[in-house]
């Protein structure tokens, strides 16, 4: 064996396994058993610390990262200035630094856990600057992250001449998913026409799809039907994802409960994206404000696949944040009342194996001849990560150590402080 980690509490779908020990061979997990004595390169103690599968960030727009203020700031702090900004500002990218920007959150994001990424990359301008800039950082990459990249059009596929071939250049150039902003169109009819082009396009390619659907507090914003019945009709389940979502949030309940139910039926995935959509929705409300969060525990609870994405970090429509999925899943459980102790544990699992299903991985997961792509938290359960944020003491992609924290110690008049109850 090259490497074995001995004594981890094993993250799964369901109960977890103590104190198991993980061997892994070249990229592959070899197994994962109780008192595994073969000899290896490599042997660390996790001492019952928790092992899990990569984390999984299923929706960012790594184009814009860390780009809050260059061009102005968002004095709103509403998504419509947040789109004007970006306007502006995309004449004025260059490839070198969008990579640059892109390098470093990505980095953040790795040494917080993530394994996986995926990507938006804005369409809107003929040059395909952020998917020429994106592909090539997917590729330099590729030791330390899997990327995914969605080619989107922020400014819709149909509303504006030329769209459409913008589109179709960065699924050319070998963007790896169709995405679209349906509730963006300027008409109904012309946001049904998009998901009939994003849907027609990505079955002509063979593509997965992930739409920016209904990321608005107008109850009306029904596009989430019309993918369903596509993905539904054209059999593509599990293919499929809606990211945001959050006009469900003001459905009536008779129509979102019947919703809910054509969702599962379809396999239609859900992305929920706390930060961006916690700051962004609602801004039209006085109070009661609405929470601007798509119905998270309710999809789970039908059955849904449900994930979660961290969106922007430091960009026009969210100036904070530093790529850390832990955050946006802990900020998910508070958001969305998720406080049983199942529901914590399932928020865990959003950012682990449910995004995994979301970007449709292979081979994912702490199991034997699955990648050895993994993460050692400084925490002993799920919901300990959850309660603490623990450093990832170690990351590894495909069997190789790619990140490493040392926790941070803390003294009390010098005593040393764990955040663990004890007995
Ligand atoms: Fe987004």
């Amino acid at each position: 064996m090259d490497i074995i980690l001995k004594n981890a509490n094993v993250a799964h779908r369901d109960e977890p396994i103590r104190a198991a020990d993980i061997a892994i061979k070249g990229e592959k997990i070899a197994a994962v058993e109780a008192n595994i004595e073969a000899e290896a390169g490599q042997v660390i103690d996790c001492g019952g610390r928790l092992v899990s599968g990569s984390l999984i960030d299923a929706h960012v727009h790594l184009d814009a990262v860390l780009a809050a203020g260059l061009e102005r700031d968002n004095e709103s702090g509403t998504l419509f200035e947040g789109i004007e900004i970006w306007g502006d500002f995309k004449p004025k990218l260059t490839l070198e630094a969008v990579k640059e920007r892109a390098r470093r959150a990505v980095d953040w994001e790795v040494a917080q856990g993530a394994g996986f990424i995926r990507t938006h990359a804005d369409t809107s301008e003929d040059s395909q600057l952020p998917t020429r800039a994106l592909l090539e950082l997917r590729d330099e990459l590729k030791d330390r992250v899997d990327i995914q990249i969605v080619a989107f059009p922020q400014v819709g596929a149909k509303s504006f001449p030329g769209s459409e071939a913008q589109i179709r250049a960065s699924l050319d150039m070998g963007a790896d998913v169709v995405g679209g902003i349906p509730h963006n169109e300027v008409t109904r009819e012309a946001g049904v026409d998009s998901v009939m082009f994003i849907f027609d396009e990505a079955e002509k390619r063979g593509l997965m799809i992930d739409v920016h659907c209904d990321e608005i507090d107008d109850s009306h914003a029904r596009f989430l039907e019309v993918m369903v019945e596509q993905t539904f009709k054209r059999g593509m389940a599990g293919r499929v994802t809606a990211s945001h979502c959050v006009a469900m949030h003001s459905y009536n309940n008779a129509y979102a409960y019947r919703l809910m139910g054509w969702i599962e039926r379809s396999g239609l995935n859900v992305t929920a994206n706390p930060f961006d959509n916690l700051i962004l929705q609602a801004r039209q409300d006085s109070y009661p404000k609405r929470r601007g969060m798509t119905r998270v525990k309710e999809l789970l609870q039908a059955g849904v696949n449900v994930g979660i994405g961290h969106d922007s970090i430091m960009d026009p429509w969210y100036p904070l944040g530093r790529g850390d999925m832990v955050e946006a899943a802990s900020l998910t459980l508070h958001v969305c009342q998720m406080s049983g102790v199942q529901e914590i544990d399932a928020c865990f699992d959003m950012i682990t194996w449910r995004n995994a299903r979301n970007l449709g991985l292979e081979d994912y997961g702490v199991t034997k001849g699955a990648n050895a792509d993994l993460v050692v938290f400084d925490a002993a359960s799920k919901a300990d990560v959850l309660r603490i944020n623990p450093a990832c003491t170690h990351v590894f992609k495909r069997g190789r150590l790619v990140a490493e924290t040392k926790p941070a110690e803390s003294m009390v008049m010098g005593g040393a402080v764990d955040f663990v109850r004890g007995n």
